[in-house]
């Protein structure tokens, strides 16, 4: 675990980021924490403050709301940084098809200024990049491997492969400790509102239909939070992950149709479905190889489809009701 250490951590009050602050503060580290708590969804700022006001001892944060792409928040970020966890991004694969400039900004551009940034730093250990299995496109075998050939198919997935080249190029050139990790679809209490396990279950709480991209058949990875985070930390702790590319995944795809039967189990409500296009920028299958995370990481996914959803099922059905905001 990572202890009493100073850490950067941006995107901090998206999904992914607002779980790393909780586990970090939780174990006595100093954590500046910066976000623009864009408008893609709502309820960020509310959530990361509210998990502050849990954890906050004397001095152990400074939140900065700002912008990555603003030149002056990097003046209020100290130099003498042990770690950062670059989560910060725009999200959505569906998004980024109708939104390809703003990606590129908010992935490409601010992603280039953390690394331009870790230049300045003076002790740091880890720069630990959140990329996505997407890209991958739609793999030509399964399950993929890190070498697997790079075929992204929207521009989600391009600007999540141009980080990843460029963090090579930091490594490589300036010795940044950089390391990339393919995050596969990730799901959990405070999951994000636009991907498909928060509506599904947010629709079937309202006894409205839920609507199915394609036919359904499309398989995928879905890994629970809490390993996410542990994969995050393990890999901002092990010295060898400098320079290197993981997968960070459950390893064991279901199909969108078998998610929702377990899902309409789970709510016991009436089934209400429908079938929609397919959405351009999805892929077939996601299904990652962990070997390589598993062996020099150390990472083992501990939590299967039919826990995690209940688990995501617990924490919706009480913020749905209004009891709760963003606690587990
Ligand atoms: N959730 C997943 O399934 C998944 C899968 C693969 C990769 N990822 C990657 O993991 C990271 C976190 O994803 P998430 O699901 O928590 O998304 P999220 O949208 O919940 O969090 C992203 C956060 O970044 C902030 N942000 C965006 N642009 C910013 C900017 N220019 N300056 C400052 N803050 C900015 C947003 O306000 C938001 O709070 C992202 O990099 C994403 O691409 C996520």
């Amino acid at each position: 675990m990572i202890t009493e250490s100073k850490i950067l951590i941006t995107g901090a009050a998206g999904f992914i980021g607002s779980h790393l602050t909780e586990v970090l503060l939780k174990n006595d580290n100093y954590l500046i924490l910066v976000d623009n708590f864009n408008e893609y969804y709502k309820g960020k700022e509310e959530t990361l403050r509210g998990i502050i006001k849990n954890y906050k001892s004397k001095e152990n944060y400074n939140l900065i709301k700002g912008d990555l792409l603003d030149t002056s928040i990097y003046k209020q970020i100290d130099k003498d940084i042990d770690y950062i966890f670059h989560l910060a991004a725009q999200a959505g694969v569906r998004y980024s098809i109708n939104n390809p400039i703003e990606v590129i900004k908010n992935n490409v551009i601010s992603t280039t200024k953390i690394y331009e940034f870790s230049l300045q730093t003076e002790k740091l250990k880890k720069l630990i990049y959140a990329s996505s299995s997407s890209v991958y496109g739609n793999p030509s075998y399964t399950p993929c491997d890190e070498e697997h050939q790079k075929n992204p198919i929207s521009p989600y997935a391009l600007s999540k492969l141009t980080g990843e080249i460029y963090a090579d190029y930091y490594y490589r050139e300036y010795g940044i400790p950089i390391t990339s990790l393919r995050f596969y679809t990730v799901y959990g209490p405070r999951g994000r509102p636009d991907m498909a396990i928060y509506t599904f279950y947010n629709l079937m709480l309202q006894n409205k239909e839920i609507g199915i991209y394609g036919n359904g058949e499309q398989l995928r990875d879905f890994t629970y939070i809490s390993d996410i985070i542990d994969g995050l930390i393990l890999a901002g702790e092990k010295d060898e992950s400098k320079g290197e590319v993981f997968n960070l995944g459950y390893s064991n795809p279901i199909s969108v149709n078998q998610l929702v039967d377990k899902m309409y189990k789970i709510t016991n409500k009436t089934k209400k479905i429908k079938y929609l296009q397919k959405q351009k920028g999805d892929v077939n299958i996601t299904h990652s190889d962990i070997n390589k995370a598993k062996r020099i990481l150390n990472f083992r996914p501990k939590i299967d489809i039919d826990e995690g959803l209940a688990l995501q099922y617990h924490w919706q059905l009480a913020f749905f009701k209004g009891s709760k905001k963003y606690i587990l």
